[in-house]
């Protein structure tokens, strides 16, 4: 049995895919440090799979501990690395910070595994910024970052890309996520956000159970049917199987060594057909607001996932209602059961 590392696997995507992981038979050992997540989700994990998996906290911009870890875990096979900062917002207050944690994570993963990583990473469609062409493929430009967060994506390939053509015993795989949204169908794990929502589905989600006033729609002006900015919204659990997908690929080895992919349905969706999509599917009415633009948002981007259906085989297979209902019952859950 393949045994995969997952960084971050604490966190919202990371633990959707260390269930997908165990669902298709991997051994899986967890890595985290809990900056941005729970020990209790290994819990959730374990009321999911009927196992939890191997676990080790640690920092991983701790170099000498990373090495340390690499030396006493060489049956690894393969590693999913979503260990990183997420938060758009802090990442302009504080850029040092993102910096720092997502290069110095990746840097020292790669070293300390050295020659023969089969790795998957973390990107995001953000590096395409407002594509010229929707729906936008792999090979768009890559536009100047809006944020340090997403220059940490841009670099980070670059970073990888770099080091994999002058090491062909590095094998790479690239996931440019769209929106992730949702939970799993338990409703034992889904997104922890800390503080103020600044994502969409956890501030609806947030607002319709009281936590939170009405929502704001940021922009009705944009040049889109009805006004609002559109995204490709992708189920977790889709997205997590596109991980398990990735890593079946560097396992067979086809490819070269360094691949990027699209990762979405393909789809579209205005924020105000999403505050729709959540009404319809929970029955619950939302409050909302119109307001102005935010700084930063592109008025709207959806991916060409022909590659990804195609060369991973993989498709996402969930819709807007499951997205929308799987994210309420998360927070209802929550509600219930208070982290
Ligand atoms: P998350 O914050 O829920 O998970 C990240 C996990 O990594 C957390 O458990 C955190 O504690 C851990 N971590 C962070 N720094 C660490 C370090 N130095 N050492 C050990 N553990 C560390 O985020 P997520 O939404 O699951 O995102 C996972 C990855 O996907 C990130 O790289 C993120 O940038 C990328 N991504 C996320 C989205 C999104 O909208 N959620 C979209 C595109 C890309
Ligand atoms: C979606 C839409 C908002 C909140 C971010 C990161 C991106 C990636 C995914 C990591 C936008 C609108 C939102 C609200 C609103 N993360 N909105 N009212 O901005 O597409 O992407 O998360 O890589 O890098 O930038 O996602 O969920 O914040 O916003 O109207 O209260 O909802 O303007 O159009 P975004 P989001």
């Amino acid at each position: 049995m393949a045994k995969i590392l997952v960084t971050g696997g604490a966190g919202y995507i990371g633990s959707h895919t260390v269930v997908e992981l165990f669902n298709a038979g991997y051994e899986v050992i967890v890595v985290d440090d809990f900056s941005n997540s729970e020990p209790k989700i290994l819990d959730q994990i374990e009321k999911i799979c009927g196992k939890r998996p191997a676990f080790v906290e640690l920092d991983l911009c701790d170099e000498n501990k990373v090495n340390e870890f690499a030396k006493q875990h060489k049956d690894i096979d393969g590693i999913i690395h979503f260990a990183a900062f997420k938060a758009v917002g802090e990442s302009v207050q504080n850029p040092l910070k993102y910096y720092r944690n997502n290069f110095f994570s990746l840097i020292n993963i790669i070293t300390a595994f050295n020659s023969s990583v089969k790795l998957v990473f973390s990107s995001s469609c953000t590096v395409y910024g407002q594509p010229d062409v929707l729906p936008v493929t792999e090979s768009a430009p890559v536009k100047k970052a809006e944020s340090p967060y997403g220059n940490t994506k841009q670099i980070a390939e670059e970073i990888l890309a770099e080091t994999c053509a002058v090491n062909q015993d590095l094998k790479v795989i690239a996931l440019r996520y769209f929106n992730p949204v949702g939970a799993h169908e338990s409703a034992l794990i889904g997104e922890l956000p800390i503080g103020v929502p600044q994502n969409l589905i956890p501030f609806i989600t947030q607002s319709a159970i009281g936590k939170r006033g009405p929502i704001t729609v940021f922009g009705s002006d944009y040049n889109t049917p009805d006004g609002s900015a559109i995204r490709d919204y992708i189920h977790v659990v889709d997205l997590a199987k596109a991980h398990v997908a990735a890593i079946k690929r560097l396992e067979t080895g086809s490819g070269n060594n360094y691949e990027v992919f699209n990762i979405g349905t393909g789809k579209g969706s205005s924020v105000l057909e999403i505050i729709n999509a959540f009404e319809t599917s929970t029955g619950e009415k939302l409050n909302y607001t119109i307001g102005a633009r935010r700084d930063g948002d592109v008025e709207q981007t959806f991916g060409d996932v022909t590659l990804s259906n195609q060369t991973l085989g993989w498709t996402a297979e969930l819709d807007l209602k499951e997205m929308m209902s799987s994210a309420w019952n998360w927070e209802k859950y929550l509600k219930a059961n208070p982290f």
